[in-house]
């Protein structure tokens, strides 16, 4: 007999959500994870630390700019980052320790340690093997470095190590204007450090609405930081206390630029982590980008092994993660577990935040659809200028011409990463842009900007 209904691999927000549903459901569940603490990489090493820090930088950045303008004078609080980084380790823990919290509360087994499957319907943790009926890999993803770099998590790192830097480097070159760039390099540009971004794109955050990418490149380099665009990064020397990075505009390839840097932050994307599973030997099916080959239920080509999160297509983001691991807990309980691909949002949590839904402009324009575009401004909007966050930011809804249906959204500007889901709910609810129009929303809040937007869809927004 199984000892267990459900064995899911890795206690990231994907397999730690999963776990909860199934033993909700009624399912006998255990989770494999070889992590000290719970919480994958999202709450050790990625979204959660990463937020500390881009709160606590944030704070500074209104102390420098902003405090004396409100009447708010005296002296600028300094940085003290051992205290910053405990900080955000009490953040981490705080968080991890909920989960564990959570496994007891729903008696979930954690086994500790890492797992490979030996044969369907078995996982092997160190000399132990379990049975289950299910096994649910939730194994996440590693950061993904380019040819010619190597990650030493000291002078050349990944985002894991440039939360752990011992101090706050002078000059900080960053590869790649993703979201974890974006993010990082304005934690350390708020911090003081001299932050350099290469981007081989011509645009940040490549796959953005193009309008939010120019005002987000703007605000960005307002706020300091730097950026050459176009420009392949080809290696890094590093040496124990500096580096020197080696790029080529993408004009001119054969002329070979360098940049100096204390730290070099390589944030070229993440890749699925499936080492040491056994997937080769079982006969799992792979993509050709390496994701472990998954239906439209999350099942694999072996029967009772589904796959969830980062380690199959689709973006790497944990609320991704989240719902397909809620969803897979419904399948493997015989329900109907199911996720709309369509409404993801995507946040990037800089100040101002960057937030979309849905398609771009951009996406939809090249399909030929006829759209309507409402753009509001926030400098019309009266909470955001009290609180100096009305500059360059915006929301922009795109609704189909004829029906009004609202098909995607983008807003740059305060708390737009809990705002777009105003837009998310309107979009799983099939809404119009007529329909936020017609709510009421309350004054003065950032929100009133998204209604203005779908004003703007229709008879025009009051305030710009
Ligand atoms: P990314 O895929 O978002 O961005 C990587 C960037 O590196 C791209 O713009 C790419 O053009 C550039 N690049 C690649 N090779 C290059 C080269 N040789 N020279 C110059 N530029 C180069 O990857 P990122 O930022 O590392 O994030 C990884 C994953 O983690 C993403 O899927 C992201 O969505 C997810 N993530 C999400 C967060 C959020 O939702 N707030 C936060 C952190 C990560």
């Amino acid at each position: 007999m199984s000892q267990y209904d459900v064995i899911i691999i890795g206690a990231g927000p994907g397999g730690y959500v999963s776990a909860i549903r199934c033993a909700q459901l009624g399912l006998k569940t255990a989770v494999v994870e070889g992590r000290e603490t719970l919480g994958g990489t999202c709450l050790n090493v990625g979204c959660i630390p990463s937020k500390a820090l881009l709160h606590a930088s944030h704070m500074l950045h209104e102390a420098e700019h902003n405090f004396a303008s409100m009447g708010l004078k005296g002296k600028t609080p300094s940085v003290d980052w051992k205290q910053m980084k405990a900080y955000k380790d009490d953040v981490i823990g705080q968080n991890t320790g909920g989960i564990e919290f959570l496994f007891k509360k729903n008696k979930i087994d954690w086994i500790k340690g890492w797992a490979t499957i030996p044969a369907a319907g078995k996982v092997q943790v160190d000399d132990t093997t379990y049975d289950t009926k299910n096994i649910v890999i939730a194994s996440g993803s590693v950061p993904s470095s380019l040819p010619g770099i190597e990650v030493d998590e000291k002078i050349v790192v990944s985002s894991t190590g440039a939360l752990e830097l011992p101090k706050v480097p002078k000059k900080m070159v960053v590869i790649g204007a993703g979201v974890i760039g974006l993010e990082l390099g304005s934690v350390y540009a708020r911090l003081g450090s001299d932050v350099t971004v290469v981007e081989y794109m011509d645009a940040v955050c490549p796959g953005m609405d193009k309008d939010v990418q120019r005002s987000f490149k703007r605000i960005l380099e307002k706020q300091g930081l730097k950026f050459i665009m176009g420009a392949a990064v080809q290696g890094v020397d590093a040496s124990k206390t500096k580096a020197k990075v080696k790029y080529a505009l993408k004009k001119s390839p054969d002329t070979e630029e360098v940049l100096d840097a204390d730290v070099v932050l390589v944030a070229t994307g993440r890749k699925p982590f499936t080492d040491g599973l056994g997937l080769d030997a079982l006969g799992i099916a792979m993509t050709d980008r390496g994701q472990v080959a998954t239906d439209a239920h999350w099942r694999t080509n072996l029967a009772g092994v589904y796959a969830i999160g980062d380690a199959i297509k689709g973006p790497m983001l944990a609320h991704k993660a989240e719902d397909e691991g809620m969803a897979v807990a419904e399948v493997i309980a015989g329900k109907h577990g199911h996720v709309n691909y369509g409404v993801i949002p995507g946040v990037v949590y800089t100040a101002p935040e960057v937030a979309t839904v849905g398609a771009s402009e951009d996406a939809l324009k090249a399909e030929g659809r006829k759209l309507k575009v409402g753009k509001f401004m926030f400098m019309g909007n009266a909470r955001a200028k009290a609180v100096h966050q009305a500059e360059g930011g915006f929301v922009k809804l795109i609704t189909d011409a004829e029906t009004d249906r609202i098909l995607g959204a983008a807003i740059i500007g305060p708390a737009a990463g809990d705002m777009i889901h105003e837009i998310c709910v309107a979009m799983e609810f099939g809404a119009s842009a007529q329909d936020i129009a017609l709510t009421c929303h309350a004054h003065p809040t950032y929100s009133e900007a998204v209604r203005e937007a779908a004003l703007a869809c229709g008879d025009g927004p009051i305030h710009s």
